[in-house]
């Protein structure tokens, strides 16, 4: 049923021409994920080279750290998780997505959130954020709190995480670095899918 309805949103991306992205894809990054099983979607920021070339998103080094992240929390990216980017196509030189992109591709993310129907929102990085929550808080600021917020019409829950490309520049676990918060981040969002 979700898989029908998602299946006719990507034969429509397919053909989208709707910002300047549209000229230099190779594929259009759609989703990774069982929409049957999720329970959460985890929003990135945009497709980079790796995942312009394979059409899925986080397959290049952020995405295997994130990879690794997730099964230390307990998360399952096959099954728990809906992967989808502020927008669907590679932004050249892998700049960030600009604003009217990123309002190009909302109608896409919104049907996405509205067919998955998650019990929560990951937000993986500050685009993500940014593109759904409009005060200016960096984002180690609210990594990890819960907020609850107006999204296609229906208030949902949404938890912002570091994104895995700012902890690859981090390496230490001790209490208080990047990769610890992020992994108790995870852990919670774990316990909230529970
Ligand atoms: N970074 C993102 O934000 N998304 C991807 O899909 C890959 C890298």
């Amino acid at each position: 049923m979700k898989k029908k309805k998602l299946d006719e949103l990507k034969r429509e991306c397919l053909e989208c021409k709707k910002c300047v992205l549209g000229e230099t894809r190779i594929n259009i990054v759609f989703s990774d994920g069982n929409p049957e099983s999720a329970k959460a979607i985890l929003i990135g920021e945009a497709p980079g080279e790796n995942e312009d070339k394979t059409g899925t998103p986080f397959v290049g080094r952020a995405g295997k750290l994130l990879n690794e992240f997730l099964e230390k929390a307990g998360i399952s990216r096959e099954k728990d998780l809906y992967i989808i980017n502020t927008v669907k196509c590679r932004p050249p030189k892998n700049r960030v997505p600009a604003d009217t992109e990123k309002k190009a591709c909302e109608d896409y993310l919104l049907k996405q959130i509205e067919i998955i129907n998650p019990k929560i929102l990951i937000f993986c990085g500050a685009t993500a954020l940014k593109s759904f929550y409009d005060k200016k808080i960096p984002i180690s600021k609210i990594r990890g709190e819960v907020l609850e917020l107006e999204i296609g019409g229906k208030t949902r829950k949404c938890i912002p995480i570091f994104h895995p490309s700012y902890l690859l520049r981090y390496h230490s676990l001790e209490e208080g670095s990047p990769r610890y918060l992020m992994l108790e981040d995870l852990k919670k969002i774990k316990t909230l899918l529970a």
